[in-house]
């Protein structure tokens, strides 16, 4: 087994801020185009030092283990942070712990970062948009009625 597949092993024996977060200040959802997934990230604010920043975040996925594992890392990285600190994370910093993400993992971090930008109200580049006014992530997609295009990828960790 890899480095990174050990990491990824790990981090799913513990996801982090897995969930809907009922008052959280903004929400973002994001879908990928190139497999389909899709992951929705909520952020909570709070003032600290005369400053704005994220109290704690959280997601949902419909996605791979690896999107998961980013999204886990990711929503503990983002505590602390000022709304600009974070939309100044790109995929491969929010995916840092985890390692290099190998080639056909890219857009998997790319996704939680996708919807990292979306809940800080920015558009990300390489997503697509789903319908927004859903309040959980299964309800976007059968609103989309697609659900064939919906893929669910696993990773095999045995290999
Ligand atoms: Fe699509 Fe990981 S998010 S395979």
């Amino acid at each position: 087994m890899s480095d990174f597949e050990q990491k990824v092993r790990d981090t799913l024996a513990d996801p982090k801020n897995q969930g809907e977060m009922e008052d959280a200040d903004s929400v973002g959802t994001v879908g990928s185009a190139d497999c389909g997934d899709m992951l929705r990230m909520w952020l909570k604010f709070t003032e600290k030092d005369g400053k704005k920043v994220i109290d704690k975040a959280s997601f949902q996925s419909f996605g791979c283990q690896t999107a998961i594992a980013v999204a886990s890392m990711a929503t503990e990285m983002l505590k602390g942070k000022t709304a600009e600190e974070a939309s100044n994370l790109n995929a491969a910093e929010l995916s840092a712990d985890l390692g290099a993400l190998p080639p056909m993992k890219i857009h998997c971090g790319q996704l939680v970062e996708g919807a990292l930008k979306n809940a800080l109200g920015e558009k990300s580049d390489n997503q697509e948009q789903p319908q927004e006014n859903s309040s959980t992530l299964s309800q976007t997609i059968s609103q989309q009625n697609k659900p064939s295009s919906i893929k669910i990828v696993k990773l095999d960790l045995d290999d």
